[in-house]
C-alpha cells in the first residue's frame, strides 16, 4: 500500500519539542503535586451529613429526616397574635391596626406598594398598573365603594392568602410591611375623596393660590413660538 503523502501530522512536519515526550524532573514533580492535590478533595466530597432524604440505619423508621415533635412550635414561629397575624379579632377581618399608624408607617407602605402592587394596581390604585396595560387582568379600582367599604384587615388578608387570579404576596411582603401597604391603600382611598373640609382652615386659602410650577433645570421657561423653531 502506499503511504499517505497528503498527512498533515507527518512526524517532520510537527513543530518541534511535540515529536519526542521528554519529561524532566521538574515537571514530573509538578504532576506529582497536582494529583496529590485532586486527592486532598475527596474529604469535601464524602462530607459527614446526610443529603435531603437521605436513607439512615441510625433511626428505626430508616429515615435521615425527622418530623415535627408533635405541640411544640419552632423558635420565632409561634402566630397566636390573630390580629397581627390574620387581620381579625373575635374571627371576623377588623378595620384596626395592630401598630400605631403614623407617618414611617405610611410611607413605608407607600414604598412597599409601589414595589408590589403598582405594577397591576397602578400608583394611584385605579387598576391600571403597567403589567395590566400589557394585557393581565385588570384588578378592581380600590376607589370603587365596595372596596372603600372593606376593613384594613381585608387588605392584609388578600396580600396573605391571594385572591382570585392574584396570588398572595406573603413570601415577598413581611407581615409588618402588609401592615403599612394596608395604611397606605386607605390613604389612597382618602385622597381621591378629599374634600375641602379635609384640608385645615388656617391653610384652605393656600387652595387658591396657582401651584408653583417647578420646570427642570436647562429648560426655557416658556416654549419658543412655533415660527421660532
Ligand atoms: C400581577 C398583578 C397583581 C399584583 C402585583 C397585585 N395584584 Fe392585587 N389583584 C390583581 C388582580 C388581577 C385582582 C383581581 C382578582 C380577581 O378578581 O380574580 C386583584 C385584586 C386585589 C384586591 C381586591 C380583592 C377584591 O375583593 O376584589 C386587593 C385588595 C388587592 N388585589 C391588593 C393587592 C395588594 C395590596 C398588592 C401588593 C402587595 C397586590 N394586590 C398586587 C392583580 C395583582
Amino acid at each position: 500500500m502506499r503511504p499517505n503523502q497528503n498527512s498533515q501530522f507527518r512526524n517532520s512536519q510537527l513543530p518541534r519539542g511535540l515529536g519526542r515526550w521528554s519529561f524532566g524532573r521538574w515537571e514530573c514533580a509538578a504532576i506529582l503535586l497536582c494529583v496529590l492535590a485532586a486527592g486532598c478533595r475527596q474529604d469535601m466530597h464524602d462530607a459527614p451529613r446526610y443529603d435531603p432524604l437521605e436513607a439512615s440505619p441510625f433511626f428505626r423508621d430508616g429515615r435521615s429526616a425527622r418530623s415535627l415533635v408533635t405541640n411544640t412550635v419552632a423558635r420565632g414561629g409561634l402566630r397566636e397574635d390573630d390580629h397581627l397575624y390574620q387581620g381579625k379579632v373575635d374571627g371576623q377581618l377588623t378595620d384596626t391596626f395592630p401598630m400605631p399608624v403614623t407617618a414611617e408607617l405610611l410611607a413605608r407602605g407607600r414604598e412597599r406598594f409601589n414595589v408590589f402592587c403598582a405594577p397591576c394596581h397602578g400608583r394611584t390604585g385605579q387598576g391600571n398598573g403597567m403589567v395590566v396595560q400589557r394585557g393581565f387582568r385588570a384588578p378592581p379600582s380600590y376607589h370603587e365603594q365596595r372596596l372603600r367599604n372593606a376593613p384594613a384587615g381585608y387588605f392584609f388578608d388578600v396580600m396573605t392568602n391571594g385572591f382570585g387570579a392574584m396570588s398572595d404576596y406573603a413570601a415577598q411582603v413581611p407581615v409588618a410591611d402588609r401592615w403599612a401597604i394596608s395604611a397606605y391603600i386607605r390613604a389612597l382611598q382618602l385622597s381621591q375623596r378629599a374634600t375641602v373640609d379635609d384640608v385645615p382652615v388656617d391653610r384652605r386659602p393656600e387652595l387658591d393660590q396657582a401651584p408653583e410650577v417647578r420646570l427642570p433645570p436647562g429648560r426655557p421657561e416658556t416654549p419658543p413660538a412655533p415660527e421660532a423653531r
